[in-house]
């Protein structure tokens, strides 16, 4: 079965939902181990009760970003993972940890990208007035939230949305998302074809996702 190490930087809800599908077997996978760089993310804690090891890498103790990197790489390596997540982890990592796990290093962001890379993606969404938001799940690269994109949904911005109600309603396909985006890598559908993300055999899914450009093979 492959094999995700997930990381994490605060309340680990995606990771939930990650650790929740594979408990139920609707997600083929099994969750190695949590990585957090803070000691006080939640999502910790909710691994931890789901019985899987948890290890924390704290961003502060390394002087430069390059140690930092060097030394979750190692923490990552020491599970073997086939998939590395990045489920709300919210540092940047460098060029050269990215290379290392080219084609096999995901992340989920709470816009529909290109637009609105970054932070505060919800009261920027608002401040812009788009009718449609929503979040992606793509391959990463080194330019920070850019990539080949594997799936995003999109929700509508509804009149006297505030950020929060916004972002409720985000999160809630996040955790749609982000299971159906490492079950796909996890039934070696997910092929990269001209920095495109093409999905093979589409037919074996259903539903209203704005999916990725589809092969039938
Ligand atoms: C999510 O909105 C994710 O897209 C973003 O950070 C948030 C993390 O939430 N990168 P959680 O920790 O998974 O609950």
């Amino acid at each position: 079965m492959l094999s995700v190490v997930i990381l994490i930087s605060g309340r680990g809800s995606n990771m939930a939902s990650l650790l929740a599908a594979a408990d139920a077997g609707t997600l083929p996978v099994r969750v190695a181990g949590v990585l957090a760089n803070r000691s006080d993310a939640g999502g910790l804690e909710t691994a931890a009760a789901c019985g899987v090891p948890t290890r924390v890498v704290d961003h502060r103790q390394f002087a430069t970003r390059e140690d930092f990197d060097a030394a979750m790489a190692t923490a990552i390596d020491a599970f073997s993972p086939d998939l590395v997540v990045l489920a709300g982890f919210m540092r940047i990592l460098g060029a050269a940890f990215v290379r290392n796990y080219h084609g096999r290093l995901i992340n989920i962001h709470p816009s529909l990208l290109p637009s609105f890379p970054g932070l505060h993606t919800h009261a920027r969404a608002l401040a812009e007035g788009v009718r449609i938001h929503g979040c992606t799940v793509h391959f990463v690269t080194p330019d920070l939230d850019h990539g080949p994109i594997i799936v995003q949904a999109a929700v509508p911005v509804l009149d006297g949305d505030s950020e929060e109600t916004l972002a409720a309603r985000v999160l809630a396909q996040e955790h749609q998302l982000y299971p159906l985006a490492v079950r796909w890598f996890s039934e070696g559908r997910l092929r990269l074809c001209a920095g495109r993300v093409v999905l093979d055999s589409p037919q074996l899914d259903s539903g209203a996702l704005i999916a990725p450009q589809t092969s039938a093979r």
